[in-house]
Order: C-alpha cells, then sequence, then structure tokens
C-alpha cells in the first residue's frame, strides 16, 4: 500500500483561502457599530493580523464532511471575533504594550473603552452565532466563552504562586484548549457527524489547543520581541509560573528556587536577570520538557483522528500539530 503523500502548510492555505478570504470579509462587515470607537477598534484589530488558525481548524472540520454550506464561513468568522474579544481583555489585564507586532490596543483607546469594545465583540459574535439557529452551537459557545473567562479569573487568583501542573493543565485548557476544541466541534457539527466523529474532533482540537499554549508560554521565554511580535519574558514579570518553570521548581536547589520567587514575587527582573533564570531552566532541561510534553499532546491530537478515511483534509489536520509546535510566533 502507498503512503499518501504529506502536505504543506502553503497547500492548506491555498486549499483554504478563498474561504479565509470570506471570513475576513464577514468578520471586517460584522465590527462595524454607529458608534465610530468601535468600528476604529475592531478594524484595527482585524488589520493587525494574527495567524487565523482558529477559523482555519473550523473549516478544515466542517471540510471533513464536505460541508457545502455558509455556515462554516459565519462561525469562522465568530471564533476569530470571540478570539479578538478575549484578546483586548487579556492585553488590559496583561497591561501589554505590544500585540501583534503594534501598540496594543488599550495603549491607543485606553482600558476603559478597549473593555467595551471587547463586551460588544463578544455580544456580536452571538449575533452571528444565533444566524445559524441551533441551539447545540449557542450551547457550545456560551460555555466556551464562561471557560474562557474562568481561566482568565483563575489565572489571576493564581498570580505569583507555585501551581501544581494539574492545576496549570485546568488553566491552560479553559483558556485555550477550550477554544481549539470548540472550532473542531463546530465543523463537526455543521458537517452532520456522528456523536463519535465529533467527540474525536473535539478532542483533537483539546489536544492541538494544549499544545499551542505550552508552546506559547515556551516562546515567551524563549523568542525574541520582533518575531513573537508580542512581549517576552511576559509571564514571568506577570507573575505566571508556566510549565517550564513548574518542572524546573520541582528539581532545583533552593537558592534556584528563591531567584525564580523573587522574580515572581516582585513581578519585575530586578535583581535578577532573563538570562539567570533561562540557565536554571537549562540545567533542568525544563524548557525540552516542556517542548516534550506539547510533543506529545501533538502525538495525541494525530491519534484522535486516526479513525477517519484519508483525504486531503484529513492529512492537513495531521499537518497542523507539527506547525503548532514547531512554530517560532
Ligand atoms: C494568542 O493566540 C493567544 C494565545 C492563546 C496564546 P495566537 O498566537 O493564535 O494569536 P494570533 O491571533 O495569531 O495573534
Ligand atoms: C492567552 O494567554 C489566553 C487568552 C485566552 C487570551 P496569554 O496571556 O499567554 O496570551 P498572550 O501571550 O498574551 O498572547
Ligand atoms: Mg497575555
Ligand atoms: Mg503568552
Amino acid at each position: 500500500m502507498s503512503t499518501p503523500a504529506a502536505i504543506d502548510g502553503k497547500e492548506i492555505f491555498e486549499m483554504l483561502r478563498e474561504d479565509l478570504s470570506a471570513i475576513e470579509r464577514e468578520f471586517g462587515r460584522d465590527t462595524v457599530s454607529g458608534v465610530e470607537a468601535i468600528t476604529e477598534i475592531g478594524e484595527y484589530l482585524r488589520n493587525g493580523g494574527g495567524k487565523r488558525i482558529r477559523p482555519a481548524l473550523l473549516l478544515l472540520a466542517a471540510k471533513l464532511f464536505d460541508y457545502q454550506g455558509r455556515g462554516a464561513v459565519r462561525l469562522g468568522a465568530v471564533v476569530e471575533i470571540i478570539h479578538t474579544a478575549t484578546l483586548v481583555h487579556d492585553d488590559i489585564i496583561d497591561e501589554a504594550q505590544t500585540r501583534r507586532g503594534r501598540p496594543a490596543a488599550n495603549t491607543q483607546w485606553g482600558n476603559s473603552k478597549c473593555v467595551l469594545a471587547g463586551d460588544w465583540l463578544y455580544m456580536q459574535a452571538f449575533k452571528v452565532a444565533v444566524q445559524e439557529r441551533n441551539f447545540r452551537i449557542l450551547d457550545t459557545l456560551i460555555d466556551l466563552t464562561q471557560q474562557m473567562v474562568e481561566g482568565e479569573l483563575l489565572q489571576m487568583e493564581q498570580l505569583g504562586k507555585l501551581i501544581s501542573l494539574d492545576d496549570h493543565f485546568d488553566l491552560i485548557f479553559r483558556k485555550t484548549a477550550c477554544l481549539f476544541s470548540v472550532c473542531m466541534r463546530m465543523g463537526a457539527i455543521l458537517g452532520g457527524a456522528t456523536v463519535e466523529q465529533e467527540e474525536n474532533l473535539a478532542q483533537y482540537g483539546r489536544d492541538l489547543g494544549m499544545a499551542f499554549q505550552i508552546v506559547d508560554d515556551v516562546l515567551d521565554l524563549t523568542a525574541s520581541e520582533n518575531i513573537l511580535g508580542k512581549p517576552v519574558a511576559s509571564d514571568l514579570r506577570e507573575g505566571k509560573v508556566t510549565m517550564a518553570l513548574i518542572h524546573a521548581l520541582e528539581r532545583c536547589t533552593p537558592a534556584e528556587r528563591n531567584l525564580i520567587e523573587t522574580v515572581i514575587r516582585v513581578r519585575a527582573f530586578d535583581g535578577v536577570t532573563h538570562q539567570e533564570i533561562l540557565n536554571v531552566l537549562n540545567r533542568y532541561g525544563s524548557l525540552d520538557a516542556a517542548h516534550t510534553c506539547a510533543m506529545q499532546y501533538a502525538d495525541l491530537a494525530r491519534n484522535a483522528i486516526c479513525s477517519f478515511p484519508d483525504s486531503e483534509i484529513k492529512r492537513a489536520l495531521l499537518w497542523a500539530p507539527d506547525f503548532v509546535v514547531a512554530r517560532e510566533k
């Protein structure tokens, strides 16, 4: 039996190009308000780019069932609008200066306007989703939004604390993996998947999302701001203890532990440098351990869809975990 040809990112983008353009247009139409500040903030965020990985996943899930309707474009815009709203709120909470290589919206319009613009975007996403006239989709989106807000809240409560890996994984499921899972599930619902197919795709999204956030957290420690387009080493400065840190804290000496605790207590690299923290992480192979964990989630994601017959779309879904783990931004 011959092995099916692999597919690369360029081919997948080509395959999704028209639908992704339609999603951009839908997003553009959806974020116009009679109140200028909202339209301006919406436009600024949309023009900032972004990888559009969530709508791409939703499209792939729907295409797996050869779905032909308009719903995938609409819901693709919905998930990107929800993602945008969470970023606006996240940057206010994190006091971030940069997003997608540009000044974060909060630095341009201030926190108050951005909170309201984020709220407006959430409700607009639901307004568009209602057009599907599908209660399961609405249920899924409401549950998602609550999980994401709970995730951000839990994260706030855990700032500066040395949390367990289990608590950390619960957090990243809520704040990131849940949305990836919902993208896959909604594509499956549109496509008329069986319960088992829907659960497999939702599982794929969850595992992919876990890998995605673990990599995001590693990049926060290792990447440069130029490439990442957002501040680096910010998690520690914000008091966030991510996977590599948890790994090192379980192994390091009291003196090394003290270095890490100082940064997350002071919320600044003040007396302890970023490099010193990286040295501790490297001494215990903690960045590699986080990377390996992301690769394990990538494997789980691929496994979750093994029962689907071979197709170009399935090959694209098998490729996505590699992209997520190997990405530089
Ligand atoms: C950023 O998501 C928020 C996280 C969940 C880490 P992305 O890395 O997908 O952001 P954009 O949309 O490409 O800017
Ligand atoms: C992303 O968490 C979670 C969201 C749902 C916005 P981060 O705080 O790590 O995201 P970035 O690094 O600011 O993009
Ligand atoms: Mg942030
Ligand atoms: Mg981050």
